[in-house]
């Protein structure tokens, strides 16, 4: 078949048009990530870059400026709130209750919101630009959440750590909390009776203390701050149009999410391998031996240890018939053995990537249990704090990991646990098998948070999106005011019921007894 020249006009018109509808232009990015520890946002970092190199303007208030200026992406740095961090860090190891503990956090976090929104950069952020879309991350931050109003622009949040009661109160999602374990309870999805008694107490608390200690205090930063917005910091907050969330279910557990809830675990995970470092390749090519690698994660630094818990780990790895990989922050170590190297920074996938390593001593935070699971390698764990009890405890439960009390940690049960995992092949297999859930997806998960992104810039905040449940109350979404009415109808038949048939049998009991007497 032969085409004029209008229809072949016409043809090629429709297929420009077809790729525009397709394409989303150029928007500005808001992207709200300026925490002290450096994870979050190593973990946003190449979702925001990809979202610069596809054309999208990208302004960041971070902490952590860039080495290298990049194309469309711009830094506005509150550096002010690494004051003090340290100090925070170890008041944060203290022991306390978990009511004290919750207050603790809303405490640091209230500071840190204060802090960035009366930086002047930020001020004049919010006082002479425009955005058409902010990226924020969704950690008791609450009076960021009106950015989105100030900006009459979409929002996305992104939670590092999954989900928990208060972003499910903020989608208006329904997690069944007997399988769906608090973030920081150190619990996992199978839990015993007590367990998720434990579990459903400490959700509530969570829940009630969100409201009266942590919104209060936010929704007075808005009033200080930004006093033109008169709306309820409730429908501010359940104002974002896609939740992305840092969890897959071969990290979990199977769920139910609202369509406006993507898992995108892993997403920091661009890895195109690199040779390893000259010195380290060296060091591991002098002999042939099997590698372990110890990392810490960046708040808890090794060379911060207690000197006898420095002590104990360099006789155990001495006394290994392996190579051990330490990223410890000192340029020496005290009798560090020979099959020991040291380094500040370790290009830590790439040496997970390394067919010789065969075990990784990790923290177990959500970056480092993603990067281990990626790659397919077994973990012994050490947990110090938040989610990391409860990554190791899923670790454990799915056959790659094992785990030791950070605190205590004794030589023996060490040194067995590492032999154990070097010599039974079972962890290595376990890993590989959950390697391969991950690894088989329809996108890959950086792709996809780039593609709902787009979308929400395509449907103008994708309202269509937004659910029911986020404009009710607790009592509300989950039924209590409809079953509790028919609970306690139901309660009240029942009484009437009962106090009936007590009547007819006392009145027959009493003529049985009127006859008796009279028989008598
Ligand atoms: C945050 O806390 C530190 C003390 O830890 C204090 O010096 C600083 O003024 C506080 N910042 C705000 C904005 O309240
Ligand atoms: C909700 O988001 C839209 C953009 O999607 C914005 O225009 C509106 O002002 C926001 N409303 C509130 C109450 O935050």
């Amino acid at each position: 078949m032969k085409l004029s020249i209008t229809q072949t006009l016409l043809l090629s018109l429709l297929f420009i048009l077809s790729f525009t509808i397709q394409n989303v232009e150029s928007a500005k990015i808001l992207a709200v990530f300026p925490f002290p520890g450096p994870s979050q946002y190593i973990l946003v970092q190449p979702y925001l870059k990809a979202l610069a190199a596809k054309g999208h303007e990208v302004t960041v208030i971070n902490a952590f400026p860039q080495k290298q200026p990049i194309a469309n992406y711009r830094d506005v740095l509150v550096m002010e709130v690494h004051e003090n961090y340290a100090e925070l860090i170890e008041q944060g190891k203290i022991k306390r209750n978990k009511w004290d503990a919750m207050t603790f956090l809303a405490g640091f976090f209230l500071n840190l919101t204060e802090t960035v929104i009366k930086n002047p950069g930020v001020q004049k952020l919010l006082n002479t630009e425009k955005f058409d879309l902010i990226i924020l991350e969704v950690l008791h931050t609450d009076a960021w959440y009106a950015f989105g109003r100030h900006f009459k622009a979409p929002m996305i949040g992104i939670s590092s750590f999954g989900i928990d009661p208060v972003i499910d109160e903020l989608m208006g999602n329904m997690s069944p909390l007997s399988y769906s374990p608090l973030i920081t309870a150190g619990l996992t999805e199978r839990m015993t009776y007590l367990e998720r008694l434990k579990n459903v107490i400490l959700s509530f608390m969570e829940l009630i203390h969100v409201r009266v200690r942590l919104i209060p205090a936010q929704k007075k930063l808005i009033k200080t701050y930004l006093p033109h917005i008169k709306d309820d910091i409730w429908d501010l907050s359940t104002n974002f149009s896609i939740m992305l969330l840092n969890n897959h279910f071969s990290l979990s557990f199977p769920r139910p999410y609202v369509p406006s809830m993507v898992e995108v675990g892993g997403f920091q995970i661009h890895y195109k391998p690199k040779p390893l470092p000259q010195d380290i390749m060296k060091f591991l090519n002098s002999s042939s031996e099997d590698v372990i690698y110890l990392s810490m994660g960046s708040n808890v630094k090794s060379k911060d240890f207690p000197p006898e818990k420095l002590k104990m780990l360099t006789e155990v790895f001495g006394s290994l018939p392996y190579k051990i990989l330490w990223k410890f922050e000192n340029p020496t170590l005290p009798g560090k053995p020979k099959n020991v190297f040291i380094n500040s920074w370790f290009p830590q996938p790439d040496v997970l990537a390394h067919p010789r390593v065969k075990l990784f001593i990790s923290h177990g935070g959500l970056l480092s249990t993603s990067e281990s699971v990626y790659h397919g390698k077994p973990m012994l764990g050490l947990p110090v704090f938040y989610d990391q009890q409860m990554n190791i405890k899923k670790g454990i439960q799915s056959g790659f990991a094992l785990g030791l009390n950070f605190h205590t940690l004794p030589r023996e049960e060490f040194k067995s646990s590492i032999l154990e995992m070097m010599n039974n092949q079972k962890y290595i297999n376990n890993a590989k098998t959950i390697s391969n859930i991950y690894h088989d997806q329809p996108m890959k998960p950086l792709d996809l948070a780039i593609y709902w992104t787009e979308y929400v810039l395509r449907h103008k905040g994708a309202v269509h999106l937004k659910n029911p449940a986020q404009s009710m109350n607790f009592i509300q979404k989950h039924s209590i005011d409809t079953v509790g009415v028919l609970v306690a109808a139901f309660i009240l038949c029942i009484t009437i019921v009962i106090i009936a048939v007590w009547k007819v049998f006392k009145f027959v009991l009493g003529k049985k007894s009127i006859k008796k007497v009279k028989v008598n």
